[in-house]
């Protein structure tokens, strides 16, 4: 029979036992080290569907973006109704809270999940990854912005991730925003028939966008037009300082002016992480201030920053990971199901805070369940045979120390014996 296969970009994460350090493996401690993160910062978590109409995505991180432009997963409904895989998270956040009509209160709020984009996949670029996102709401430009560095200060630190840089910049306030635009539009105009049909369109719809172009012709006009740096606000360029001297000692901050980002909403401080060890697609986070967009998108004015993290990417980078496990594979060696061995697995495993057990439910001799345990790094097999059973004791074998003496102990003792490894 012709077999299934996956869809092109989209890969199946399955995790190893104890120790193995595969990339699934990486992926799962990233996430739950994420968690423990944003609660440690006191974020609470928001989950919103996968799927939303369309317009919410071309409304928001805009039509001037490759996003919506090239790389939207869009499909009609049976109902005719155009509707879209989320390639990103803050959109949903915000159409969330507006629905909801708290978007006159602040929030701090995080996410996890899979995000959709129809790009052309290759190393690090999955048509289907995983990001986990946090958005403060309601804040205005400050503290909020020392809150999501130091946020990720911990993550690099925690996750031991090699050769960061946290590239930042500022788009400007509104003021000094609009005089760049209104400089770069009277510089690019008469230079229009140069220009692609896409950064037209960006010419148009939000010039400051023309910054991202990847069209070398464009590249090569850009480098006479005028630059942000030179628009910036005294406050906005404290802000960049600031940042960079408060996290100095912490992480490599470089503030780099010519960093815009690929989605139209964003409107003040702006960043994203790389690594050179990531190759092409560097960045493993990205985000910045967004000030306009609950407005935007029919709800109050409200202020707000965020940022989001490429899980398959930030996970490749993480040195290693402390699985703190110990795996203790049980073994069962009788004809028949018994569950007083079985109540014995339910019990270590009521008593145990960072112990593995691993009953092994398949048929098969001592022999080749042994070789299943050393297999999965099991440090300790404990074997139940009909002797055993009989006189209510437990074989235990040290499986990675291999000079240790297998012992006998029974049922009581070895609640103990697990209370001590755990
Ligand atoms: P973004 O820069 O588009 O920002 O995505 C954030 C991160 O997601 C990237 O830095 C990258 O690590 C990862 N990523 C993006 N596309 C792919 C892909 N095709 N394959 C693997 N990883 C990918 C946002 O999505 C904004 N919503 C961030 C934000 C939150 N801004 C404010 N709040």
């Amino acid at each position: 029979m012709k077999k299934v296969h996956s869809l092109t970009g989209m890969i199946d994460l399955i995790g190893s036992k104890v120790g193995k350090n595969n990339i699934a493996d990486k992926i799962f401690y990233t996430e739950t080290i994420l968690k423990n993160i944003f609660e440690s910062y006191s974020i609470s978590e928001i989950r919103t569907p996968s799927l939303e109409d369309t317009n919410l995505f071309k409304r928001s991180v805009g039509d001037t973006s490759d996003i919506v432009n090239k790389e939207l997963y869009s499909f009609l409904d049976k109902n005719d109704k155009s509707i879209t895989l989320r390639p990103e998270g803050t959109a949903s956040v915000i159409r969330s809270i507006i629905e909801k009509k708290i978007d006159n209160e602040s929030h701090k709020l995080w996410y996890l999940g899979p995000m959709w984009r129809y790009e052309r996949p290759q190393k690090g670029r999955y048509r289907q990854f995983n990001q986990a996102g946090v958005e403060m709401l309601g804040y205005s430009e400050g503290l909020a912005e020392l809150e999501i560095v130091s946020m990720i200060c911990s993550i690099i630190r925690k996750l031991k991730i090699e050769d960061p840089i946290l590239k930042i910049n500022h788009l400007g306030d509104r003021d000094s925003k609009q005089k760049f635009c209104i400089a770069l539009v009277d510089f690019l105009k008469p230079l229009a028939t140069k220009l692609d049909e896409r950064d037209l369109k960006r010419l148009d719809a939000n010039p400051l966008r023309i910054l991202d172009s990847k069209n070398p012709k464009t590249l090569e006009i850009l480098k006479e037009a005028p630059k942000i740096k030179d628009y910036l606000s005294n406050k906005s360029l404290g802000t960049l300082e600031l940042i960079k001297s408060t996290f100095s000692n912490e992480c490599n901050i470089e503030i780099d002016h010519n960093l815009v980002r690929g989605l139209d909403y964003y409107t003040g401080f702006v960043f994203e992480a790389v690594s050179s060890n990531l190759g092409a697609q560097d960045a493993f986070l990205g985000g910045g201030r967004y000030d306009d967009l609950c407005h935007e998108l029919g709800g109050k004015e409200l202020p707000a920053i965020g940022m989001a993290i490429g899980i398959e990417r930030l996970a490749s980078l993480a040195k290693s990971i402390e699985i703190p496990k110990t795996l203790v594979s049980l073994i069962i060696i009788s004809s028949k199901i018994e569950p007083k061995a079985y109540k014995i697995a339910h019990k270590l495993r009521s008593i145990s805070k960072s112990i593995n057990i691993d009953v092994q439910l398949s048929d098969g001799s001592l022999k080749s369940k042994l070789r299943r345990a050393n297999k999965d790094n099991a440090a300790y097999a404990l074997i139940i045979g009909e002797e055993e059973l009989e006189s209510e004791t437990v074989i235990i074998k040290p499986l990675l120390d291999k000079n240790s003496e297998q012992t006998v102990m029974s049922f009581n003792e070895i609640e103990s014996f697990i209370k001590e490894i755990d």
